[in-house]
């Protein structure tokens, strides 16, 4: 069976869903590989290193996509790949279904068994091959280096013979894969770090990081039990802005990593927060590509403020560390496939009873299949 591993076209998209380390192993399955021209040229990798690994270098995505059963990828492929993917090949890729709706009925209507890997259930056996949190940890690292880098100050406190520059003082809003590494990048580098999440498992974590917890802790937070947070009521919000107005004035950066599956991102630092910090401070907005949690953010731009405040909106956090982020995305990937490859009639095998199965797959033989893109029944 032929694997075709696709060059990303979109805006901002550095990353590659194959490494030679991964195609290797690819063709240890049984299958062929082929690569599209300049497919790792974002994550630094050049086409001989695939060729080395056994790849073929296909010229163009039509002739990488000619007669594959398997296509890997980033991104959603565009309307005119879609249209030359195979009839009932697999895609597995992150189309970021939620935000992009429109793309589940184009899939199914080409006849392509799409898998997106965003929707992977959070279960243990899952873990090796979840894309958003080897996505996550390496754009929350990828945001705290880069807010140090737009700081006019410096992060450590420096005690040196002219006297000593007081240490950054960083405060991370919402604590999953992305805050957490934030804060132990921020950390790291020697800020005084807070932050605060509505899951109550998160304050532990933030703790337990060295970092303080900030946060309303009433009945709405407590229920906050599962793997993916709610929505907030408006209720809960005020009280959130009350507190939280207080804190961002008291810091230099903030780092914006607040997500609901499937939701517009909260937002949750007001153009007042902004407009009360002091000149020279810096917030990452992480949460830029599910619309921000900054209210000033510009989606996909750096601005300064009148008051000085530098707000990075950059899209695709993972993309600006191509080269970790690939390597970890394809390695994902990598682990999908083999856990659902059959040796025997050398082709994946993806029982729809499975839960890993039934999590990822939006359309299967013609179909859209996913619960949660199934057009409503007329009444
Ligand atoms: N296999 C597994 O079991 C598995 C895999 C990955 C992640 N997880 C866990 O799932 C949890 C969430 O991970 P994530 O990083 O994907 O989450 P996420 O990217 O969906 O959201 C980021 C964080 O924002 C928080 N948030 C949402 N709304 C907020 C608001 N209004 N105010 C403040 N914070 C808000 C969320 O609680 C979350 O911690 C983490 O505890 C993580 O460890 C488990």
């Amino acid at each position: 069976m032929r694997l075709a591993v696709l060059k990303e076209r979109r805006a901002s998209e550095t990353r590659v869903a194959a490494t030679p380390e991964t195609v290797k192993r690819l063709i240890g399955l049984g299958l062929t590989v082929a690569v599209e021209a300049g497919a790792g040229t974002g994550a630094s990798i050049s086409d001989s290193d695939f060729t080395a690994a056994g790849a073929e270098i296909a010229a163009d995505a039509a002739a990488a996509l000619a007669g594959a059963g398997i296509v890997f990828a980033v991104q959603a492929p565009l309307p005119e790949q879609v249209a030359q993917i195979p009839r009932d090949a697999l895609l597995v890729c992150t189309p970021n279904a939620f935000a992009n709706p429109d793309i589940v009925p184009a899939l199914a209507n080409a006849g392509i068994d799409a898998a997106a890997m965003e929707l992977l259930p959070r279960i243990t056996r899952a873990q090796s091959m979840d894309v958003l949190s080897s996505q996550a940890n390496l754009a929350g690292y990828r945001a705290v280096i880069e807010a140090s880098a737009a700081f006019p100050r410096g992060f450590p406190m420096m005690m040196t013979a002219a006297g000593t520059v007081p240490p950054a003082r960083v405060f991370v809003i919402g604590a999953g894969v992305a805050g957490l590494q934030a804060i132990a990048t921020a950390r790291r580098l020697g800020a005084i770090v807070s932050a605060t999440d509505v899951r109550p498992a998160a304050k532990e974590e933030i703790k337990s990081l060295g970092a303080a917890f900030v946060g309303v802790e009433d009945e709405e937070s407590a229920s906050q039990t599962g793997a993916y947070a709610r929505e907030m009521s408006d209720a809960f919000r005020r009280k959130q802005a009350e507190l939280l107005s207080n804190t961002v004035s008291k810091n230099d950066v903030i780092i914006c990593t607040a997500l609901v599956m499937g939701r517009r991102a909260p937002v949750i630092v007001t153009q007042a927060m902004v407009d009360s910090m002091r000149p020279g401070s810096v917030i990452v907005d992480l949460a830029s590509d599910a619309g921000g949690n900054c209210e000033a953010t510009k989606g996909g731009d750096s601005i300064t403020t009148p008051n000085g405040v530098t707000i990075l909106g950059w899209y695709n956090w993972p993309g600006r560390i191509p080269v970790a982020a690939s390597s970890l995305y394809a390695r994902n990937l990598l682990t999908f496939l083999t856990s659902f490859w059959d040796k025997d009639a050398q082709m994946p095998k993806l029982p729809a009873d499975d839960e890993i199965i039934k999590g990822v797959m939006l359309t299967r033989g013609g179909a859209v299949v996913h619960p949660s893109f199934l057009a409503p029944q007329a009444a």
